[in-house]
This record gives C-alpha cells, sequence and structure tokens, in this order.
C-alpha cells in the first residue's frame, strides 16, 4: 500500500474519532532539534554518563554538579521550538472532541504548541519539585521563592530539602496517578496515535496494549524506523513525525 494510501485509512479514523490519545516519545522532538541525552554530553559534561547523573543517589552525592547538569539541558530546551509535529498534534483538539497526550518527553514542547492536557509521564525539566517531596508528591516549588543556597543550590522554601528538577529519574518510579490516567483514556480512545517512540521503555510501552487488547482502539504507528510498536500497530507510517503529522492534518482539514 503506498503512503498516500495510509495517510487516507489515518484521516479516515481520526475523522471519526470522538476520543484520541497521541503517545509521544523522543522522535516527536527530534526536528526541534532537542539535544538527546548522548549529544547533551559534550564539553566538561562529557566525562559523565547520564545514569551517573539522572539519579536520587548521583544528586545526593554531588548536588551541585547535578543541578548545573540540568540548568544547562533546560537552557538548551528553552531554546529550541515546538515543530510542526507539534502544532499539527495541537491542531487536532479542534477537530477531534477530546484528546489527550501523553508523552514520555520533559520538554514541555506539546503545550508550549498549544495542547491542552497532556500528561508528562517522566515529569518537566521546566518544573522544580522539593527533593523530600515535603508537602506530598510531588510538591512543585514557585521559582520566585525558593531557600537560600546550601552548597550552590537553591532550597524548598517549606523544609529547607535542596530542590530538584520534577522529572523521573533512573531508579525513581513514574506517577502512579498519572500512569492510571493514561491507561485509562488509552482503554477508552478510540485512536491511539503513537509518535516517535521506540516503544522499548516501561511502562509507557505497554500504553498500547491497553488501547488495543483492553480497549477498542485502532492503533497507528507514526516513526520512521520499525519499532517495537509494530507489533500491535494496525497502521505503520514510516515517514519522520513532522512530515506526517503535517500530511494527515492537511487531508482533514482539506488544505
Ligand atoms: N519522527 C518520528 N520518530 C522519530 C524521528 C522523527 N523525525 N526520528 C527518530 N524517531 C524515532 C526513532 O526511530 C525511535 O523509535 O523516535 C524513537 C525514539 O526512541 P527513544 O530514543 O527510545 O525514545 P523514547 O521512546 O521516547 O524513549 C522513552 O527513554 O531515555 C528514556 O526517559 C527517556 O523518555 C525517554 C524514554
Amino acid at each position: 500500500m503506498d503512503m498516500q494510501h495510509q495517510l487516507q485509512i489515518a484521516a479516515d479514523h481520526l475523522k471519526r474519532a470522538q476520543r484520541l490519545v497521541v503517545l509521544s516519545g523522543a522522535g516527536v522532538s527530534k526536528e526541534s532539534g532537542i539535544p538527546t541525552y548522548r549529544d547533551a554530553q559534550e564539553g566538561m559534561w562529557q566525562q559523565y554518563k547520564p545514569e551517573d547523573l539522572a539519579t536520587p543517589a548521583a544528586f545526593k552525592k554531588n548536588p551541585k554538579l547535578v543541578w548545573d547538569w540540568y540548568a544547562a539541558r533546560r537552557q538548551a530546551v528553552t531554546a529550541v521550538q515546538p515543530n510542526r509535529a507539534h502544532l499539527a498534534i495541537a491542531a487536532l483538539q479542534t477537530l477531534i472532541p477530546q484528546v489527550t497526550v501523553v508523552t514520555q518527553n520533559v520538554d514541555r514542547l506539546h503545550t508550549r504548541a498549544g495542547s491542552h492536557d497532556v500528561i508528562e509521564l517522566h515529569g518537566s525539566i521546566m518544573e522544580l519539585k522539593c527533593f523530600d517531596d515535603c508537602q506530598g508528591d510531588p510538591t512543585i516549588l514557585d521559582e520566585t521563592s525558593l531557600g537560600a543556597d546550601r552548597d550552590g543550590v537553591p532550597t524548598c522554601p517549606h523544609c529547607g530539602a535542596f530542590a530538584r528538577p520534577n522529572v523521573v529519574w533512573f531508579t525513581e518510579y513514574l506517577s502512579e496517578s498519572k500512569l492510571e490516567r493514561a491507561r485509562d483514556f488509552c482503554q477508552a480512545c478510540d485512536v491511539l496515535l503513537v509518535v516517535g517512540t521506540s516503544g522499548i521503555v516501561q511502562p509507557a510501552a505497554s500504553l498500547p496494549y491497553y488501547a488495543k487488547r483492553w480497549g477498542s482502539a485502532f492503533v497507528i504507528d507514526v516513526n520512521p524506523n520499525d519499532n517495537e510498536i509494530a507489533t500491535i500497530a494496525d497502521l505503520a507510517l514510516r515517514g519522520a513525525a513532522g512530515d506526517v503529522m503535517t500530511a494527515i492534518l492537511a487531508l482533514l482539514t482539506n488544505t
């Protein structure tokens, strides 16, 4: 089947959909030029592996080092813009009654593109929280009223523990409430659009199964490469997220 025919099938399913879930991963931000962990390990960071920086143990051992690494990543993310894929996904909200974006990305680009209902499974690099979550999990901190620095790192104004990025680190668990919400939406949706994820990292990788086996969704995989999602997808659109999502949106809006 040629690509145009496949795109039309995707558009037809989306046209009929009342409830859509978009499950996204690193590939959706590729065109924005988001540095991957690997790309970000340049300059002074070259000597560290992400696994040695993105863990609670690493932060406890050297809070300033981890803080500075995240500050650099955050600056890099702030400097880029949402791309055509993020914008097309946001535009689907005007065409489908219920659209939920479930993302593994911490870059907040879906929100910056205009998506309203975004479940950030791995948190967001744009938020800070209390290391001890002293007011409940997560204790998000207002950046304009942080406590005084200790060892070069700002502290929680409530309890004095270190402030840290609100992201899920290696060895940490995802928020159960976010995961439950994501599973519920997947189970109830008509179409699950999986964009730019390898489908390897759990528990996000299990969400298509909630949509397909426990729900009755039509599952579309948007990815230039073969991946784990392909085993469960009804339709695999092999192309870059920006190209494919723009083409689908054009079919839906007849432009
Ligand atoms: N458009 C769409 N997909 C793309 C593009 C593109 N332009 N370029 C690459 N991809 C695909 C790759 O083929 C791959 O399948 O994006 C996917 C990225 O896979 P991963 O790097 O494994 O990213 P992701 O699935 O988001 O990983 C989940 O793992 O490293 C952790 O916490 C991190 O959130 C991340 C999680």
